[in-house]
């Protein structure tokens, strides 16, 4: 008896030292009227039940086309997606794209897309859309009604009716949102949520995604330009930079000791987080444009840190300590938090 407990406290444990979602190796390309190119490369991300996981970087960084390829979403076959994807542990390699979707999609991992038209089925209701996927206990419940109500539909009922091109590219956010929670599904993904709404909708939604993730124990990936936000609701983050992941960091660490100058300019250029430590305000000096990427470091024409050998070698991706990651050749050691 006492053996049955512990090996279920022990399954248990192993359940959270195993990721739910591992990608190895990530790379992708686009095909260009040049050939292709390369627009992520190399990337590793791990996602533990019930983490909140952030994926933060500048516009083009690569942040989306590496949640899209988790659900095999990129068009095909203009992209060319590489790499390993494990789910508990198990490669899922040698399923089917369509097996692959009719296992994952909604119903393991939820994805709420920053481009809404393309998710939405203009053909029919929202309430035909969201009928395909509703068992009959959620029906009877009226849990959708219910949903439509948090997420700020005064009238649900009216909405169930309509056709998304009827609806304001927030209150289509918000349909996703609902369609995606109404899953209980084991990992969602917001990829700039609340990008349509004004700021109090904005932080309401956040909330309700913060109160249902809890509730239902979800794991949750964050994508966001905004480092306030994913420093706010996330365990971890992974900073992107230029198609490469730059730097890992559990939140609270990244953000009071970022070591890629980077993340260190992400920091001290957020309005709300820095002036919070009295410190002035900066701004990363914009990127210069290139034909063809050149050798050294992505970041070299921009940093402040850089020094001779950043122009020619590319760093590696090091471990810092136990729990972080850092391509740097001169990352910074000292705290900000003073
Ligand atoms: N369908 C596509 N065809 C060709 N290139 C693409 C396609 N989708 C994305 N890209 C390119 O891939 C790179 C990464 O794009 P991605 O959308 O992942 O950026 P992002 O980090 O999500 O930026 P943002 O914060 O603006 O959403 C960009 O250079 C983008 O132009
Ligand atoms: S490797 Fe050099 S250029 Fe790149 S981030 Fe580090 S110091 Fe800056
Ligand atoms: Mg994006």
């Amino acid at each position: 008896m006492a053996q049955g407990i512990s090996k279920t406290t022990e399954d248990k444990k192993q359940e959270f030292l195993t990721p739910l979602l591992h990608l190895q190796n990530l790379k992708i390309a686009f095909e260009t009227e040049q050939g292709f190119k390369t627009v992520m490369n190399n990337a590793e991300v791990k996602i533990f039940p019930q983490q909140r996981v952030g994926f933060l970087g500048e516009s083009g960084s690569g942040k989306s086309v590496s949640a899209l390829s988790i659900l095999k979403l990129l068009p095909h076959p203009s992209a060319q997606v590489s790499g390993r994807f494990f789910w508990r542990g198990e490669d899922m390699e040698s399923l089917a794209t369509n097996d692959f979707r009719q296992l994952f999609r909604w119903k393991k991992i939820a994805f709420v897309f920053q481009e809404m038209g393309a998710a939405l089925n203009p053909v029919m209701t929202i309430g035909q859309q969201f009928d395909e996927i509703l068992t009959p206990e959620q029906k009877k419940n009226k849990e959708v009604e219910n949903l439509l109500q948090e997420c700020g539909f005064a009238d649900p009922k009216s909405v169930l009716t309509a056709y998304p091109h009827t609806l304001s590219g927030g209150m289509q956010q918000r349909i996703l949102l609902a369609l995606a929670l109404v899953h209980n599904p084991e990992l969602i993904i917001t990829d700039e949520p609340t990008s349509a709404l004004d700021s109090s909708l904005q932080q309401r939604m956040m909330q309700l995604i913060e109160n249902r993730v809890a509730k239902n124990k979800m794991a949750w990936l964050v994508i966001s330009h905004d480092l306030g936000l994913v420093g706010k609701y996330c365990d971890f983050i992974y900073v992107f930079y230029a198609g490469k992941i730059v730097e890992e960091a559990p939140a609270q660490e990244l953000l009071f000791h970022p070591h890629h100058p980077y993340s260190l300019g992400l920091l001290k250029s957020d309005v709300t987080l820095y002036t919070e430590k009295k410190q002035h305000l900066y701004s990363i000096p914009f990127p210069t444009e290139k034909k063809q990427p050149l050798p050294g470091c992505v970041f070299a024409d921009r940093c402040s840190y850089s020094q001779k050998i950043c122009f020619t070698l590319s760093p590696q991706y090091n471990s810092i300590g136990s729990n972080r990651k850092c391509a740097c050749h001169f990352p910074i050691l000292e705290s900000l938090a003073k």
